[in-house]
Order: C-alpha cells, then structure tokens, then sequence
C-alpha cells in the first residue's frame, strides 16, 4: 500500500465530512460520551466501527491479539477501568471471530517466543473446556467453538474487574459476547447466559465494594 494514499484518502474524508457537516470536527473535539466499549481482535479483517455500523464517538474500541482481558494486562485492564468509571458506558462487548489467526495458534504447539505467554491464555481456555472441545471431532468446528469460548471467558475477565462489578449493581452495566463470522460477515450475539455464569463465578471473584 503506498502511504501516501493514506494521506489522500485522509484529505478527501476531511473534505467530505465537512461537506456534509461544517461544524463536524469541532463538534468531535468537544469530547466523547460512548455508550459502548468494544474488545475485539487487531485482526485486520474485523474492522470495529465498520462492522457495526456506528459512527466516530459512539464506541470506545480496545483491540488485541484474540480479544484477550488477561487479568494482568494493564492495557485492557487500564481500557475497561477508564471506559466503566470515567466514561460510564453501559454497555462491554468482547467480540471475537471465526478463522482468529490467534485462537489458532494457540491449538498448535508451535513455539511462537514473545507470543507464548499471551497465547497461553487461550490455552487455559482450552484446558477449562478440554473436555467439550475433545468430543469435537470435526477440527474446523472445534477452532470455531473454542473461539466463541474464548470470548465467554474473556466476558468473565471482564465480571471480575471491581469496575465492572459495581456498574453492575449501580447502573446493570450489561456484558455481552459476540462473534463476527468472516466468511458471512454476519455479527452473532452468542447470548451467553450471565446469570448462571455469574452464580458459579461470583462465589470466587465477587468483591465487595
Ligand atoms: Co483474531
């Protein structure tokens, strides 16, 4: 790609938006009061805002490799704290993807340096889960459920945060998991049920605040 484009392409948006709104970057500038944060993947084909549909100042987006919230990561960690407290979104989305370049190798036993702790994370959400994703025999069909595991489990990262827990009580900050299909290019809401998630997990992570 050459870079220059980039700048072009930066100048004829500019001009755009401006056609269709005079006051559109000013009003930008002002500040920010999303309703939504989004945890996706730094996967080039999952585009946060595109998918969707939403414009500038509507989601505050966080992005990685595989959608991860390790408990330590003081990048998502930092995300989540300032979007629930400062920003008051009501809403956390961990959306993850089929064909996750990530989730797949962390199926693989491949050493992959630097890599190797974060993909260890998604190895632990294979050992929790080890025993339904053993009785997948259909390879694709086990990549693909183990991707929509990794995001239950990164939703329950999210639960565990005292940020999250006290919006929760305070205002029902609501936490979802979604998938994006590439192939379909379809956004799926896995409806992951909290409330028996919440019940097993919360009798360990609950905090009182
Ligand atoms: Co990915």
């Amino acid at each position: 790609m050459d870079i220059k484009q980039i700048f072009e392409n930066n100048q004829n948006w500019v001009e755009n938006q401006l056609n269709l709104d005079s006051s559109y970057f000013n009003d930008l500038s002002k500040g920010q009061s999303p309703d939504i944060l989004y945890i996706g993947c730094s996967d080039s084909r999952v585009t946060a805002e595109e998918l969707m549909g939403v414009l500038p100042g509507d989601v505050f987006v966080h992005r990685n490799i595989a959608n991860m919230v390790p408990n330590t990561d003081l990048s998502s960690m930092s995300v989540i704290d300032y979007a629930v407290k400062h920003l008051k979104v009501n809403h956390v989305v961990v959306c993850g993807h089929y064909y996750c370049g990530g989730v797949k190798a962390a199926m693989e036993s491949k050493d992959l340096g630097i890599l190797n702790p974060w993909l260890r994370n998604i190895r632990d959400v294979y050992r929790t889960h080890r025993e339904e994703l053993n009785s997948i025999s259909d390879e694709d069909k086990r990549y693909q459920r183990l991707v929509e595991l990794n995001v239950q489990e990164q939703c329950i990262n999210v639960i565990k945060t005292a940020e999250v827990q006290k919006a929760y009580r305070e205002r029902n900050l609501a936490v979802h998991g979604w998938v994006f299909d590439i192939h379909s290019g379809r956004l799926i809401d896995l409806k992951i049920d909290f409330s028996e998630i919440l019940k097993n997990v919360m009798e360990i992570y609950r905090l009182d605040i």
